[in-house]
Parts: C-alpha cells; structure tokens; sequence
C-alpha cells in the first residue's frame, strides 16, 4: 500500500522512531523511502546507522520530499515545525500528526493547506511492537487516508478509528494508560517483596501477570468479570483479595483516573490552542 511513497519523519524521537522501526521491520517500505529529523545530529547518526535511512537535521528538507508527513515533535514544538515548513507543504501530502492535543483543524488552518490530515494518539508501548493507537481523520481526509494511518500504526500495534471529539478520552485511557498499569505493576511487586519473594522474582511476576492477563483477555475475547471469576475459587485466596480491592474502590480510582487525565487532556489542548504557557 505505501509502495515507494516518501515517509517523512519529523521530531524522530521516542515515537517517531518507533513508527519508523515498526514499518521496517514490518516491510511496508524500504530504508530509502524514509527521512527523518530532529535537532540533535548525533542521534540522527546512530538512526541513520541501525535503520540505514535517510537523516537530516533540516525539517524542511523533510517536507519537501516526503507523500506522508508525519509530525512527532512535542506538542509545544508544533508551531515551530509548522510555521518552518509551511510554505512547502502541499495540498496532496498526507500529514500524519502523534503531537497530542493538536487538532487537525489547527494544523489545516495553522498551514493555510487544504491538506488530509491524520491525527493519532499511540502510547509507548509501540516501543516494543503492542501499542494501543487511536486515528482520527480531519475535514480533508478521506478513508483511504485513514487506511494509510492505520497500516501504519497497525506494524507497532493494534489500531481503533474514532472520530476526533473521542481523542481526549483516549489519551486518558490508553495514552496515559501505561502509567496507570506500571504503578499496578510496581505495586503489585512491592506486595510480593512484602511476603518475602526476592524483588527480581517478585517483579517478572508482577509483569507477566499483567501481561498474560492483557493476552488472554485480548485472545479469548471474554469479558474481563468472566476471566475474574474463573480464578476467583469460593473461599479462595483471589476473593479474598478482590474484597480489599473493592473495599477500597480500585474500579472507581481507576473510572476516576481516565476522566481526570481526559479532562486534563482537554485542558491541555485549549493551552495550546492559545499558545499559552502551563
Ligand atoms: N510518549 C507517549 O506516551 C506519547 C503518547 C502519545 C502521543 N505522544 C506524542 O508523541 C510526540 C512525541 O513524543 P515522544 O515521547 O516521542 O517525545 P520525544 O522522544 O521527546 O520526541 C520528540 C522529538 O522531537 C524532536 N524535536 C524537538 N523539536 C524539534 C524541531 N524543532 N525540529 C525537529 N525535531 C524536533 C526531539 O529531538 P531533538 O531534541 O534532537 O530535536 C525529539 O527527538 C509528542 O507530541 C507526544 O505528545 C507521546
């Protein structure tokens, strides 16, 4: 589906590389197909040496060559890179925004191109291949755009469409989600140590129990109530535990957590929005 289409990276950092590792390795288009930047060239150095593509610190260089455009700086940083390669991008240039809280109407209005823009909330997960991805299309995009997106996003993980008001719930689920579970996991560990498990042991168990619980939900499709109360024998250890969880309300801090992080995120977008500080 990419073919020989340019890709454009840039702000090549965590994400960015990520997305670029995962299209490699998923063979959707070869190493010279790509370019990406960020400011700092060492890094530019090592990324050109173990992915073999192009690299360049100028991000109008970027622009200029790249069908897909995809735009991972920081948020903050997006007005910068737009108004650096503004007058160079092109209304038949796809651009695939992961800058969290940008909406594509700014990026279409912020450009002045009637240009399909794709906007996307991953999480770092994609570092290792299992992430959960979000797109949206704006005003300009259609669905082969979107098709485009989520071949992509699909080569580092799995992918939802949504449509773009829904963003912000999914940076407060599975975009900030991943800092809910590693508390659970260190959590979980520091309760193992307690009872006398050795932290290594305690900790890779701790991990591979979230982890196999994730798989097997996600394999067997049951709902999660039904996978609990398979393990939850009467009188057993796993009901006795799900009691002090719930007397001490772990589902609402949880609903709770999603909708402040949402809201947060809502927030955060209006900050930016109005280039204003934190
Ligand atoms: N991490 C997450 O969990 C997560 C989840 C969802 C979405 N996102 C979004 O993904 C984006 C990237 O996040 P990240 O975690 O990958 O951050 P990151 O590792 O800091 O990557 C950002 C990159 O942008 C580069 N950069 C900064 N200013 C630049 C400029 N003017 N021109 C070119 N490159 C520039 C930085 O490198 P130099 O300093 O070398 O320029 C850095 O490599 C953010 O917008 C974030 O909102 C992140």
């Amino acid at each position: 589906m990419l073919d020989t289409r340019k890709i454009g990276v840039i702000g090549a950092g965590h994400i960015g590389t990520a997305v670029i590792g995962g299209l490699l390795k998923a063979k959707l288009t070869s190493p010279k197909n790509i370019m990406a930047s960020r400011r700092t060239s060492s890094n530019l150095d090592e990324l050109a040496k173990s992915l073999t593509i192009h690299t360049t610190t100028e991000n109008r260089k970027v622009a200029k060559v790249s069908d897909i455009l995809i735009l991972a700086v920081k948020p903050m940083n997006a007005r910068d890179v737009l108004s650096e390669v503004k007058d160079l991008i092109q209304p038949s240039q796809l651009i695939i925004s992961v800058m969290a809280g940008i909406k594509t109407s700014f990026i279409n209005s912020f450009l002045g191109v009637q240009c399909p823009v794709i906007r996307s909330m991953p999480n770092t997960p994609v570092l290792v291949d299992a992430g959960a991805t979000a797109i949206s299309k704006g005003q300009y995009a259609t669905d082969e755009h979107l098709k485009i997106a989520h071949t992509i996003f699909k080569s580092v993980g799995s992918v939802e469409v949504v449509p773009e008001n829904l963003l912000d719930a999914v940076t407060g689920l599975s975009g900030s989600g991943p800092a809910y579970i590693y508390m659970v996991i260190e959590a979980m560990t520091d309760g193992g140590v307690k009872m006398g498990i050795p932290r290594q042991i305690a900790f890779r168990l701790a991990a591979q129990t979230v982890f196999g619980s994730a798989k097997l939900v996600i394999e067997t499709g049951k709902h999660p109530a039904i996978l609990k109360d398979e393990v939850t024998t009467p009188g057993g250890t796993a009901i006795a535990a799900v009691h002090e969880l719930e007397t001490h309300g772990l589902r609402t801090m949880l609903i709770n957590a999603v909708s402040t992080a949402t809201i947060r995120s809502k927030e955060l977008s209006k900050i930016i929005e109005n280039n204003e500080s934190l």
